[in-house]
């Protein structure tokens, strides 16, 4: 049974593959032609002939600089090489018409002709009449794989296109002289039609004629001094017409209907995105020369102006014409995943992977995908780990394109140190690729350009109108920044509360939303979580029964969905709202119950949610009203890019003439909001010095194990590129970089993670094992150490009874301080567990008797680690999920939020692959390998084991996993293999869209899989480079 599912999934998706690439070169061919390859960096360069690299990879790159040179239209006047050209490609035409009328029944028979019948059919025509050497250089040409590698979207574009243009071409005609290899280069603008298409047809003809007019000219051959001068100029000749061309093609990019991409791309944005045309700022942004000619950009635009749709296009420029891989940042493992989903289908339509780098999930360095682009999406820690394994391998030039969404996160402690990282990386190693940065909220763009080498394209645009207002007492105001008061009075709220109401709700937050919902959406932004729920439980105290009635049905299989997430309990707060068409969100709640009341709210089903700020980074959830029900983010007064945020989600396109956004204040704040609404951005500073310099300790030790540089001197060139470098006045106050820089390394070998040669006058700068290990584990400086320790005294007594001891050891150090213990659940666990496992917890350092005192509420005075104290509490959580499965059961026992513990798993799974990779490095640790592996996976699914194959794809979540199984889909295989039609009807609530997504997620994964395998198959079977040879 199992072998039948096989060999259906492997056909199936085969088939769907083969489908889109009927056209394509088969990809043991091209393994071959990528051997004739030369190695090459530059993605303008011309190959050289060298024959080094053996890199699939290179495939491509050949075909890159076929494109290069791509228009003739400016030689075209004074080049007497073209005149030759001409003639030749007369004769071509002539010989071809000639074989085509004479003796080429299958030709004419096809009208509408690929080029593999091309091929066949010219197999079958007698040889051409002349015996000329260049012809045939051509015609052999014809005969060329790589033509195939057009996907049939484009071909048949292509045809249609060249038709329209009454061209006469090998694919409706047979009078051509070039069949295609770049058919997205021939996709000219509407009126451009005639004037590009025609002399491009010439392009590979010109190619192969130049190439093959070098090789006679360059021959040595015993011939006259008088030929061999007039070999001499043509070479000249020739080398000028190649330099020229060069020059041409790379000042003017081709540019097709839809920028240059297959109107298949736009047709798929239509039904995939329900995007029917791009927005003016889009189209100019897209036609900006920066974005022609590949040079940095950053771009900025209000929240929800669309700029991730430029992104995406320029992305699939990348994948589909330059044939490079794609980086895409974004902030959030749930952005991500809803990225990976969503372009997904565009990946199996157009023939790329799309690879997802968050959590646990990612390898490094990506798999080889012979032939096939990838399109990494990543989160920014992911992108950083991923960029390394890149330059390790040497493959980061494989990369074309990197793109960072909110960009202004550079700027955001940590986080933004890793940004700047692994940009400044890129810089500095790949200088072909191209890096696109977007924000809405940049203040200082200027910084960020020098730092990026970018240019800078910003515009108001908003596709709706927003209205900014400010509610004081029972006024509100209209928000005009021109006014010297700042707030311009704009009406008196209307409301008749009883004094009862008026005690519960003093903000007249009921009064506002009453004004909006059901018929419209509204987001209530609340300073805390908790806040967050009792807003919801109150506005729905004080609603109309009538409310109840809207949308009755919908709401009902809402909460049967909430029901079935958590197996049978439903949070009670939500229990009480979503029947009014509220909901509550933050990030208590599990990620499957925030998915399906995102999903709720987007399809007005519900009409409210109560949110925290995290709820306004990213998301599209955009609302008719936004209430800022305080100005703070707990206890902190908002920035003025958070309130942009939140203010920016005010204006649902499409439906809404315009949002408003209105923000509650109490008289003490009325100056601060005063600033708040009128002051610039915030200035987005470099985050390296962020925690004593973490960020450059970090990027010093990762830059000499990369090999990138390895003393002083090279560090110190790196460092110049930096975002720090161009704030070093504002940020190094009391010493410059170059002292920071030596000072870095300085400390590196104190604490043994770098050494500096012996050698007098050398300096020649390494990582020690241990330092190898943290940065290749993206291990924190700060807890390398500790870490190693741990480990080591781990392997003295290491207990394998359960699985406590192990997932103490990966229970990360950061989330520590983010939980206090309990002590009586402390104590409570601590009595249950095995005799085993407290033997284990008291050689850590955390008896029983020191969690008995503390339960009995006494003072302890031994000496006790309470890092060591809270972190095997932390461990004890993970435990129980391990054992349990059950998130909610889990959460109740020690008091947590189900959200906190999902964070929990999730931080513990992708710091559990980070040891993995640390103890990698140090042979001492070789037996935790096999453990960790194994760990990571639990961690990262912790469900039953049947449903692992099935979350495995991207979106699918527990519930969703178990009901997929439930109907039968029990493999990744049953998935790939499904018919979205059938799924639907046979699960439960799940719409097409999202039925959609899983396919062609599922089928994106086993093509994944499958070429994993294929990559080690061909590694086993390639001969070795340095076999001994007699
Ligand atoms: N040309 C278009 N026509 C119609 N809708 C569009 C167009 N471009 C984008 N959109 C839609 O606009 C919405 C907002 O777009 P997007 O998420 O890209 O905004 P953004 O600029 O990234 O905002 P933020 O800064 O909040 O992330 C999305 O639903 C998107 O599908
Ligand atoms: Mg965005």
């Amino acid at each position: 049974m199992s072998n039948e599912l096989k060999v259906k999934r492997v056909s199936s998706g085969k088939r769907s593959r083969d489908r889109l690439r009927s056209n394509l070169t088969p990809a043991r061919k091209r393994t071959s032609v990528t051997r004739r390859c030369p190695e090459s960096k530059g993605d303008m360069e011309v190959p050289k002939a060298t024959n080094k690299s053996l890199d699939a990879t290179f495939s491509e790159y050949c075909s890159d600089t076929e494109d290069l040179f791509g228009d003739y239209d400016s030689i075209i006047a004074d080049s007497s090489f073209l005149t030759k050209l001409d003639s030749v490609e007369q004769n071509i035409i002539h010989d071809i018409d000639y074989a085509n009328r004479g003796s080429c029944p299958v030709v004419q028979k096809h009208e509408n002709l690929e080029f593999t019948s091309l091929k066949s059919s010219t197999e079958n025509c007698p040889k051409p009449l002349r015996d000329d050497s260049v012809t045939n250089s051509i015609l052999e040409g014809f005969g060329d794989d790589s033509f195939r590698d057009i996907p049939s979207s484009q071909l048949a574009f292509q045809q249609d296109i060249l038709q329209k243009a009454g061209m006469n071409c090998c694919i409706d005609d047979d009078k051509t002289s070039t069949p295609m290899r770049h058919p997205e280069k021939y996709l000219a603008t509407e009126d451009k039609k005639q004037s590009h298409i025609a002399p491009k047809a010439r392009k590979s003809v010109s190619d192969q004629l130049k190439k093959a007019m070098m090789d006679n000219a360059t021959a040595p051959s015993s011939v006259s001094r008088a030929v061999v001068q007039e070999a001499a100029i043509v070479t000249k000749e020739i080398s000028f017409a190649l330099e020229a061309i060069e020059l041409v093609s790379k000042e003017t990019t081709d540019l097709g209907p839809f920028f240059g991409l297959p109107t298949k791309v736009k047709e798929l944005i239509c039904n995939l995105k329900g995007i029917q045309d791009l927005y003016e700022w889009q189209k100019t942004c897209l036609n900006l020369d920066s974005v022609q000619q590949r040079r940095n950009l950053i771009y900025s635009l209000p929240t929800s102006g669309g700029k991730t749709l430029v992104a995406e296009i320029l992305i699939l420029k990348e994948l589909l014409c330059r044939k490079k891989d794609a980086l895409f940042i974004l902030p959030y493992i749930s952005l991500v995943q809803e990225k990976v989903r969503g372009l997904a289908s565009f990946g199996m339509e157009l023939d790329f992977m799309v690879e997802e780098y968050a959590g646990s999930k990612g390898r490094f360095p990506p798999v080889k995908r012979r032939g096939r682009r990838s399109l990494y999406i990543a989160t920014i820690e992911k992108a950083h780990s991923l960029v390394n394994s890149l330059i390790e391998a040497k493959r980061l030039d494989n990369v074309g394109l990197v793109v960072v969404d909110e960009l202004h996160m550079l700027g955001d402690g940590s986080r933004g140190a890793i940004i700047e990282m692994t940009l400044a990386k890129v810089i500095y190693i790949s200088k072909s690729t191209q890096i696109i940065g977007m924000s809405a909220t940049l203040g200082n763009v200027q910084d960020i350009q020098k730092f990026l080498r970018a240019e800078n394209y910003s515009n108001d645009f908003r596709p709706i109108e927003l209205k900014e207002y400010v509610k004081l007492k029972d006024s509100i105001y209209e928000v005009d920044t021109k006014e010297e008061e700042c707030f311009k009075f704009s009406r008196l709220l209307n409301f008749k509360y009883s004094s009862a109401m008026q005690k519960m709700d003093q903000d007249h937050i009921v009064a506002l939303v009453a004004e909006v919902i059901p018929s419209q959406s509204c987001l209530v932004f609340c300073p805390t979580k908790k806040n967050c729920e009792n807003v919801a439980a109150m506005i729905c105290k004080y609603l109309k029964n009538e409310f109840i009635q809207h949308k009755q049905a919908e709401k009902a299989v809402l909460l049967e969905a909430l029901k079935s997430s958590g197996n049978g309990l439903l949070c009670p707060v939500l229990r009480r709202t979503v029947p009014y068409g509220l909901a509550y969100h933050h990030s208590g709640l599990t990620s499957e119950e925030r998915k399906l009341v995102e999903e709720a709210y987007s399809s007005g089903v519900l009409c409210l949610l109560a949110c925290t700020s995290t709820l306004a980074a990213g998301i599209n959830l955009p609302a008719r009203r936004v209430i800022l029900r305080s100005p703070y983010v707990a206890a902190d007064f908002l920035k003025r890019s958070q309130y942009k945020q939140m203010v920016g989600r005010a204006g649902r396109a499409g439906i809404d003439t315009h949002g408003e956004s209105i923000l509650i204040i109490q008289d003490k704040d009325k100056d601060l909001a005063k600033k708040l609404v009128s002051s610039p951005m915030e200035i987005c500073k470099s985050n390296l010095m962020h925690d004593n310099g973490k960020g450059v300790l970090s990027l010093v030790l990762s830059l000499i194990g990369l090999n990138v540089t390895n003393n002083l001197q090279k560090i110190r060139d790196f460092m110049n590129g930096t975002l720090l470098s161009v704030q070093e006045k504002q940020l190094c106050l009391d010493k410059n970089l170059w002292d920071v820089t030596q000072e870095c390394v300085e400390l590196l070998k104190e604490k043994g993670l770098v050494t500096a040669s012996t050698e007098p006058k050398d300096g020649t700068l390494q990582v020690t094992k241990l330092g190898r290990a943290t940065y290749k584990g993206s291990v924190d400086l700060t807890y390398s150490e500790v870490l190693y320790k741990d480990l080591s005294k781990g392997l003295e007594c290491l207990m394998l009874d359960s699985f406590l001891h192990l997932v103490y050891l990966v229970t990360p150090y950061d989330i520590v301080s983010q939980c206090k213990p309990d002590w009586m659940v402390y104590f409570r666990q601590f009595t249950m567990l095995s005799a085993a496992e407290q033997k284990m917890c008291s050689a850590v350092g955390v008896p029983e008797s020191f969690v008995a005192r503390r339960a009995a509420g006494q003072n302890v005075k031994k000496n006790v680690d309470q890092v060591v104290v809270n972190r095997l509490y932390l461990a004890l959580v993970l435990l129980g999920l391990l054992k349990e499965t059950d998130l909610w059961s889990v959460a109740d026992r020690f008091q947590l939020s189900r959200g906190f513990l999902q964070t929990l798993l999730s931080s513990s799974s992708a710091f559990c692959s980070c040891v993995l990779h640390f103890t990698e490095e140090l042979e001492e640790f070789w037996p935790f390998r096999a453990l960790l592996t194994e760990l990571t996976r639990r961690l990262t699914y912790c469900v039953q084991a049947e449903l692992i194959p099935l979350m495995e794809v991207t979106g699918v979540m527990e519930g969703r996993a178990k009901q997929l199984y439930n109907a039968g889909y029990k493999t990744l295989s049953h998935l790939a293999n499904a018919d979205p039609n059938v799924l639907v009807k046979s699960v439960e609530n799940l719409f097409k869209k999202q039925a959609n997504q899983i396919v062609a997620s599922a089928k994106m994964l086993l093509t994944e899989k499958a070429d994993a395998l294929q990559e080690e198959v061909d590694d086993m079977l390639t001969k070795p480079h340095d076999l001994p040879s007699l």
